[in-house]
């Protein structure tokens, strides 16, 4: 392309990243800036085909600076992760070659290139879906495409995790680890796949989106609260995580379902016990959250058709009112979503609004 002679052209990559759930909680951390957690947490990265980020960056000589579209709006790129996320990837950027498109930038040349970046998320953004997890992962993951950034996965997700602590699991599908690490750089505070998808492929996820508007206190701010002012958050750190985290592993491991559901409903517990305890206290269930724990409670306790005495399907909440219920197969997936929908029918007089059933899946790179 010409124009007023000055060779211009745009060349761009397009990437898809699914969003993850933990399991046990991230939820505190001891270094703000590096983002470093103050203990492990294990998630499950869902199928994107339910709840995805894409996002599309391009580079031009025409562009004057760096931009950023968050679902059509334009946001700021101003803020200290985005900006770390950017530093840590043009410092890793290789010579890029496109003959036909007469594009050659040299990797020198990326500091001075500007990035425009247009991202859409198909959940609800900031309403306790984990929306920073596969935001992020997918802004690192096809920027690195872009700038031909040759480090691995464990790489991106460390400059993932700069970004939002929660990214760094993203970028690996399965049961994903983050190990807190004990290093003041960072450097060992990495995620690990603990199995891939297709380990534990009983298991249906679904996702009962109660509301989805923007939570009131974001993840950052809610956590930093919490690490000032609670006293309990100590203790589930240093004493009760730990204990956790072995038994989280064991349990899927042996694809245990009781062991993962009483260990998954407990942290979830306790993470809210923890927001609780913060000074404001943090409400991020709300009452259809509440009464939708209840429910599943009482269907155990009555055991109702093939539901035995011992747990099928276990419950866990983000920073939202959202429930994610995971069920030990499709049968009880199709049972528990029947009595989802009569207990609790979209468009009823709650807020309660849709179901996503999903599966665990892989990191799909849409070319
Ligand atoms: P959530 O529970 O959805 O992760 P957080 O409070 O952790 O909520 O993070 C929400 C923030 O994450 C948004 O305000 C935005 O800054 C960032 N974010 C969400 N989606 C994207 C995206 N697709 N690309 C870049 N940043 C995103
Ligand atoms: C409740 O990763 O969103 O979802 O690192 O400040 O961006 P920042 O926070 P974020 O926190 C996620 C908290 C959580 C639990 C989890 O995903 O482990
Ligand atoms: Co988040």
């Amino acid at each position: 392309m010409e124009e007023d002679g000055v060779k211009s052209w745009v060349m761009a990559v397009t990437a898809q990243t699914p969003t993850n759930i933990a399991v046990i909680k991230y939820w505190g951390k001891r270094d703000e800036s590096l983002i470093l957690p103050i203990n492990d947490s294990i998630s499950i990265t869902l199928d994107p085909a339910h709840l995805c980020t894409t996002t599309s960056v391009a580079v031009s000589p025409s562009f004057t600076h760096d931009r950023m579209w968050l679902n059509g709006k334009e946001i700021s790129l101003s803020g200290g992760r985005f900006q770390n996320c950017l530093r840590e990837l043009r410092s890793r950027a290789n010579d890029v070659e496109d003959v036909e498109k007469g594009v050659k930038i040299a990797k020198k040349d990326w500091d001075n290139m500007h990035v425009h970046i247009v991202s859409y998320n198909n959940f609800p953004t900031a309403a306790g879906l984990a929306s920073s997890a596969a935001g992020l992962a997918c802004l690192v993951f096809s920027l690195a495409k872009l700038m031909n950034v040759k480090e691995d996965h464990s790489t991106l997700s460390a400059i993932a995790r700069q970004g939002s602590g929660s990214a760094c699991r993203s970028l690996y599908g399965g049961f994903v680890k983050w190990i807190m690490g004990k290093e003041e750089n960072g450097s060992d505070s990495i995620a690990v796949q603990l199995a891939d998808e297709k380990h534990w492929d009983d298991l249906v996820i679904i996702i009962a989106v109660v509301s989805s508007r923007q939570k009131e206190t974001s993840s950052t701010s809610g956590m930093r609260d919490t690490v000032e002012t609670s006293a309990l958050v100590e203790h589930r750190a240093k004493v009760v995580v730990p204990k956790r985290i072995i038994q989280m592993e064991e349990a899927i491991k042996n694809r245990d379902f009781p062991a993962f559901a009483a260990l998954t409903c407990a942290d979830s517990n306790q993470f809210h016990a923890v927001a609780l305890d913060t000074c404001p206290p943090i409400f991020y269930m709300n009452d259809t959250s509440h009464r939708q724990v209840l429910f599943l409670i009482i269907s155990r306790v009555e055991k109702w058709n093939r539901f035995e005495g011992t747990p099928q399907v276990a419950y866990t909440f983000d920073a939202g009112p959202n429930a994610v219920l995971i069920s030990r197969d499709r049968k009880t997936a199709a049972l528990l979503l029947q009595r989802l929908l009569f207990y609790f029918p979209p468009q009823s007089e709650t807020d309660l609004n849709s179901y996503v059933i999903g599966d665990k899946t892989i990191l799909q790179d849409a070319g």
